[in-house]
Order: C-alpha cells, then sequence, then structure tokens
C-alpha cells in the first residue's frame, strides 16, 4: 500500500471499527495475552522503548502499566492516530510515560543509539518495503537492546490469487513477508539471537470467534455505527481472513532479536 494513502486508509470510520472488535486504542487483535507472550520474559522495567506504527497507543500503555517501562514513544504515519494517542494517555494519566509523534515514512527521527528497545505491532505489514525500516530500527536501539514485533505473515508459498485478491486494497496490495524472511531480513540488518514464534494455531481460533462476534453481538452496533452495507463488509473480510487462516496462507507471529554489543 502506497505510505501517503495510510493516513487516509486508517479513517476515523475504521478506527472505530477496528477498536470495537479488538479493544479500547488498539488496532491490532491479540491485545494484553499476545503482547505478553511476545514480550516473555524480557526485563522492561525503566527502559525506554520505541513504538513504530503506535496506531492509538494502547499497546504503549499497556507496556507501561503491565510491564514498568519507563518510556515509550510511538511513532505512526497518521497524525490523527497520534493526536488520539495522546489524548487517551492524558486521559489515563500517563502523558509523562508516553508520547507520541507523527513521523514521515523513512528514516526515523531519532539519534543512533536512542531505546533500549524496540516494539512495532502489525504495523511493518503495512510496509511493503522492509528491509530499510529494520535497517532504521537497528540504528536506534543501543547495543544489546531488544527488538519486539509481533505481526501479520505470509506462509513461505508465493500468493495464491485469492490470498493476492485479500491483500489487495483498492490499488494497492500489502507484500507480506514470511516470518523465515523476516528473520533472514533481521540477521542482514545486523540483528542477533533472532527468534521467531508461529502464532498461526491461535489466529484461526481469533479470527472464528471474530466472524461470529461480528454476525452476533456485535452485528446491531456495526450496522448503527456504519450501515447494514459497511456491517457486511466487515463480516465477509472477516470470513475471508478466516479461510486463508485456516489455509495457512495467512499467520501471526512474533518476532524477538537482539543488537549485538
Ligand atoms: C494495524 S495499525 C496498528 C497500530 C498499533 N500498533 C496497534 O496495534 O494498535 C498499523 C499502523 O501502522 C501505521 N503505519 C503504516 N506505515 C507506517 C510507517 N511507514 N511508519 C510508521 N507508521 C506506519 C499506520 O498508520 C497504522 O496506524
Amino acid at each position: 500500500m502506497a505510505d501517503a494513502d495510510h493516513a487516509l486508509y486508517y479513517s476515523d470510520d475504521l478506527m472505530t471499527n477496528l477498536q470495537l472488535r479488538y479493544g479500547e486504542g488498539m488496532l491490532s487483535p491479540g491485545g494484553a495475552e499476545e503482547l505478553g507472550r511476545l514480550v516473555g520474559s524480557i526485563d522492561l522495567s525503566g527502559k525506554t522503548g520505541l513504538d513504530l506504527g503506535c496506531g492509538l497507543g494502547g499497546y504503549d500503555t499497556l507496556l507501561v502499566a503491565d510491564y514498568g517501562v519507563g518510556r515509550m514513544v510511538g511513532v505512526d504515519i497518521n497524525g490523527a492516530a497520534v493526536q488520539l494517542a495522546a489524548r487517551r494517555a492524558a486521559d489515563m494519566g500517563m502523558a509523562d510515560r508516553v508520547s507520541f509523534h507523527a513521523v514521515e515514512p523513512g528514516p526515523l527521527p531519532f539519534e543512533d543509539n536512542s531505546f533500549d528497545f524496540a516494539f512495532s505491532k502489525d504495523s511493518i505489514v503495512d510496509i511493503p518495503d522492509k528491509a530499510p525500516v529494520l535497517a532504521e530500527l537497528h540504528r536506534v536501539i543501543r547495543p544489546g537492546g531488544a527488538l519486539l514485533i509481533s505481526d501479520w505473515f505470509r506462509a513461505d508459498a508465493p500468493y495464491t490469487p485469492e490470498m493476492r485478491e485479500w491483500a489487495t486494497t483498492g490499488d494497492e496490495t500489502y507484500e507480506m513477508a514470511s516470518l523465515g524472511s523476516t528473520a533472514a531480513e533481521l540477521a542482514a540488518a545486523g540483528f542477533a539471537e533472532i527468534e521467531t514464534e508461529d502464532r498461526g494455531e491461535w489466529f484461526v481460533a481469533f479470527c472464528r470467534d471474530e466472524v461470529a462476534r461480528l454476525s452476533g453481538p456485535l452485528w446491531p452496533t456495526y450496522v448503527d455505527r456504519f450501515g447494514e452495507e459497511s456491517a457486511r463488509r466487515s463480516v465477509k473480510n472477516a470470513e475471508r481472513r478466516l479461510l486463508l487462516a485456516e489455509q495457512g496462507q495467512l499467520l501471526t507471529g512474533h518476532v524477538r532479536a537482539r543488537k549485538p554489543m
């Protein structure tokens, strides 16, 4: 998807739509549980972290509240999301521990070695050319610092026609990485201790539940808020995603790595 289209793609309506199914402040599935699996036994207390593609900042406030992170800095190309994230964090009394900045796609506006760790949730999937992003994350993490990514991935095989059709929004297509190609790109960027975790099985169960919720308890809210046609589209899209997940073509996964000392 072209970067310039993104601020438009994550419209207010889409952000409301996603929060209704994923939880307040969340534009991606998984919430506290998947975050816990991603962090694992890594001690983040008192550390300063960068969140690439922070959206509404739901994961940043969780990292501070549940993991004792000292300070989170969220960046996103969507200025409206960043403003909402800042307001939400202030309402939660966390304005001194989290900050949010609108950025342009490309080089990050931070010095080398600025962060103890970097985090990204379901955002690198949106960026077609991933190697420069991983190189930037490597540059801004301090030596010995951790990289924690949770994202959507493709299977190792090329896109099938139905996967390509699903991945195409408007005139653009999500160019997804596989867990294997991500590990290789991280190694090429200079990361070590690279670990990947396939969460495809969890994702299938999540997608199944999402279809049931969208066509059941959430249906009246979606119709009321977005209209029947749009509510139907949400269900249809979730059903197509479930099928691709069941076929193993689309999965979520966690990736951990470290910048060597
Ligand atoms: C699916 S949302 C996830 C937001 C948040 N991480 C969450 O999980 O709730 C993807 C986010 O990535 C942002 N994004 C896309 N391309 C980006 C880029 N090149 N740099 C920073 N953010 C980007 C989008 O604007 C969007 O807010």
